[in-house]
């Protein structure tokens, strides 16, 4: 088997198991401080080492002792992922329409992610899968947050605001996603957010504020909101305000029924963010809202002289829908009919292994494309190599992947594959 892929060299050469570390908890201070060390590869500060020590202080209680989850092999987990079933243990009303889930994975001591990453939730009494950012720091504990907005016509989002209590079972599996300031480490930086485009951001200010004990802090965060009532983390924006070497902007297109707003108004645009970030040209910059903001927000990035290499940007609004997808296929049968499609000339033989169905996939049709062709159903949600739901086994033949962070290095080295951003350059086997 052999793969070839872009985004994967990005990750293999980041510090991805330098941002992934277990932190020893009560008693064990050496071995914190060699934990810390190692994950950033660096020497921890004094004020890092206050700051790590007070993260663990307050959820240290909560760490479960091995009865309170089931034992690894029983659940085949791999230790390392934040795969399995999680309980919820807290839920907050965070505005009008976005609540934090809580979540405590029984079965580690403390959950690998890097800040900014990403898990896939699946809700099996929907048959739905949906992304969700951790909006917590990765702090040594097996708890973690999602921070969701209730979403109109969301099947997911409402069921999570409606029917989820604590003490109930969700299924994540994560992490994912290179949207990570441990992925592209910087002295400063530029965090640009829209809606619940703050819940990575959030979690990448948390850890950068702990991991750097506010010592030489350099932070730029400007997020807009549609009213006041819409500011997602709001208290938490406004102590932020006060830290030194945090900067924090908040933008409001306009009044909410309960308050006139007092800030700034309006969108981003071009003066104000060359008021309030007038380095954004020397500043590693993330950017995180819906497609719209985003769009609107590039081009201000350019103006301002900002790399794009030095931009990363993350949306869960995801260019192709199910239906979209299906109406694509419908088109490539059409054109597959006409000769429209199918231009490379070159195709080869994709075999579904489990359902016993062999298509013709063209080298620049997509397998999941091929697949959903064939009248297959193979799980899907992103379509851009982003959320791990359509992970498969590539039992043999070679693809070439190009996929946004949607399946770990591990994954990839044992014999797994993303179909929606994978094409065959040989006749394949896929175990599905
Ligand atoms: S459908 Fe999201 S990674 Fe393939």
């Amino acid at each position: 088997m052999r793969y070839r892929h872009s985004t994967f060299a990005q990750a293999a050469s980041a510090p991805v198991s330098k941002a992934t570390f277990r932190v020893p908890t009560r008693g064990r201070r050496p071995a914190l401080a060699a934990a810390v060390e190692s994950a950033f590869d660096t020497a921890a500060p004094p004020a890092f080492d206050t700051a790590v020590e007070t993260a663990l202080a307050a959820p240290v209680d909560r760490v479960p002792a091995e009865s309170d989850g089931p034992v690894l092999a029983e659940l085949q987990l791999d230790p390392e992922l934040l795969t399995g079933p999680v309980e919820v243990t807290g839920i907050t009303q965070v505005t009008h329409d976005v609540k934090t889930f809580e979540l405590r994975a029984g079965w580690m001591t403390a959950v690998d992610f890097a800040p900014g990453q990403y898990v896939t939730m699946r809700i099996p009494e929907l048959g739905l899968e949906r992304c969700y950012s951790i909006s917590s720091a990765p702090f040594g504990t097996n708890i973690f947050t999602v921070t969701v907005k209730r979403v109109a016509g969301g099947a997911v989002s409402t069921h999570l605001h409606e029917n989820v209590r604590v003490g109930d079972q969700l299924h994540v599996d994560g992490p994912y996603g290179l949207f990570s300031t441990s992925f592209h480490q910087a002295e400063r930086h530029l965090f640009l957010s829209a809606g619940s485009g703050i819940t990575p951001i959030m979690s990448m200010v948390r850890s950068l504020l702990a991991r750097q004990g506010g010592l030489g802090t350099d932070i730029v965060f400007v997020h807009s909101a549609s009213t006041p009532a819409d500011i997602i983390f709001r208290a938490e924006l406004e102590q932020l305000a006060e830290v030194a070497g945090v900067s924090v902007t908040i933008l409001c297109s306009r009044d909410s029924e309960a308050e006139t707003w007092a800030g700034r108004r309006g969108r981003i645009d071009a003066s104000t963010l060359a008021e309030v970030v007038p380095d954004a040209a020397d500043r590693e910059t993330f950017l995180c809202g819906p497609g719209s903001y985003m769009n609107a927000v590039r081009p201000l990035l350019a103006e301002a002289g900002v790399p794009s290499a030095r931009t990363h940007e993350e949306s869960f609004v995801f260019a192709t829908s199910p239906a979209d997808r299906l109406a694509k296929a419908g088109a490539r049968a059409k054109g597959a009919e006409t000769g429209a499609v199918g231009v490379t000339g070159v195709s080869h033989a994709v075999e579904f292994r489990v359902s016993g169905r062999v298509v013709d996939c063209d080298e620049s049709t997509t397998v999941l494309d091929s697949a959903l062709d064939a009248g297959l159903s193979v799980p899907s949600s992103c379509s851009e190599g982003a959320c791990g739901t359509c992970k498969s086994v590539l039992v043999s033949g070679e693809v070439e992947m190009k996929h946004a962070g949607g399946i770990r290095p591990k994954e990839i080295a044992a014999g797994k594959f993303l179909p929606c951003c994978s094409t065959p350059l040989t006749d394949i086997v896929v175990d599905r």
